[in-house]
């Protein structure tokens, strides 16, 4: 777009990007053949990086995509593979004018099979301190907790003596709230989320992404949560998305997501103009890029811009939302506003 240099320059904050969502097809195939790692052979898609590319083109629906999502991260064993798997999201984040990157990961997904906390604690602080001293990017992590599985077992995980360590030592700063939607309402964990709200956690839950907008207005009164992560169908409910907007809450928009996943059936019918006209707080972000055509946050911002063609003040006013609404200390926001 005409756009895209002021875009790049932007000084952008990405709020929603689960960083087993970046790992692309040939780190993927790279990582499965390192670790012996057999990928299901009843599944073509899973022949070449090629007709893996093809498949993920097809996606019908969250949990289509949350099938494959799972087995890609299988390859990821050791601390190394996810200090490689975050450096390279950082890196391409940089380059782009990200200057502050709260990453979502999934504890569970990785205990069930086996790797531990410690294992993944590693990988990322190695990939935080590099990011910081190498690209000047500063980054938090936010753990996220499966919807598809018992509450129980996401508030024995919360409990495991390694992982309040990482809160107490600020390594992860809140909780989160993903895999599928539907059929699992958010106030089902209450519980966790009031223990998140003891430790004095930053919370956050994805909500409206395919389910209703009774799940966004059930996350607000349940959770106690600061942020609201896709909230796509907010606008389908005039009262909640003015108090919405009265209250600040900062909702992670992931537009290409939304097209990809068929939560929507064009970009355009993704609320963006309500949302601004509403005065409704959002950044812009990527969600899973290594698995929707390799689009990172710029490929969103621009093709946001090539669809509602906004003004530069509304720019500014997405970018400010986003450093506003970020995570990190007050000094950092300063530096980046
Ligand atoms: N939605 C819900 N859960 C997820 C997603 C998503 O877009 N990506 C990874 N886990
Ligand atoms: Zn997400």
């Amino acid at each position: 777009t005409l756009l895209h240099p002021f875009l790049e320059s932007l000084p952008k904050c990405e709020h929603h990007l689960h960083i087993e969502g970046s790992l692309e097809p040939s780190l993927l195939f790279e990582l499965a053949a390192k670790n012996n790692i057999v990928l299901p052979q009843d599944d073509e898609a899973f022949e070449s990086q090629d007709a893996l590319q093809a498949r993920y083109k097809r996606f019908t629906s969250l949990d289509d995509f949350l099938h494959y999502y799972y087995i890609g991260m299988s390859v990821l064993i050791t601390p190394e593979d996810f200090a490689q798997l975050a450096m390279e999201y950082f890196q391409k984040a940089a380059k782009t004018g990200v200057y502050h990157a709260e990453i979502f990961f999934d504890p569970q997904a990785h205990l069930e099979r086996g790797v531990s906390y410690s294992t993944l604690m590693e990988g990322f602080t190695t990939a935080r301190y590099r990011a910081q001293h190498e690209l000047g990017m500063t980054t938090l992590l936010v753990s996220c907790f499966l919807r598809h599985l018992p509450p129980t077992n996401s508030i024995s995980v919360f409990n495991q003596p390694d992982v309040l360590k990482s809160y107490r030592a600020g390594q992860v700063v809140g909780i989160g709230l993903d895999s599928s939607e539907k059929d699992f309402p958010p106030h089902l964990f209450k519980d966790l989320y009031a223990m998140a709200t003891t430790l004095k956690l930053r919370r956050t839950a994805h909500a409206g992404e395919e389910g209703p907008v009774e799940y966004i207005r059930d996350a607000l009164e349940s959770l106690g949560i600061d942020r609201i992560d896709h909230g796509l169908h907010l606008a389908d409910d005039e009262e909640l998305m003015a108090l919405v907007a009265k209250r600040g809450t900062l909702l992670t928009l992931c537009p290409l997501s939304n097209v990809v996943l068929k939560c929507v059936e064009t970009l355009s019918d993704v609320p963006i103009r309500k949302f601004l006209d509403a005065g409704v707080k959002f950044s812009i972000n990527s969600d899973d890029p290594a698995y929707f055509g390799g689009n990172y946050i710029l490929d969103n911002y621009c093709a946001v811009q090539e669809t509602f063609d906004l003004s530069i003040d509304e720019w500014k006013t997405i970018c400010r939302s986003g450093i506003e609404g970020s995570w990190c200390t007050t000094s950092r926001k300063a530096e980046m506003i």
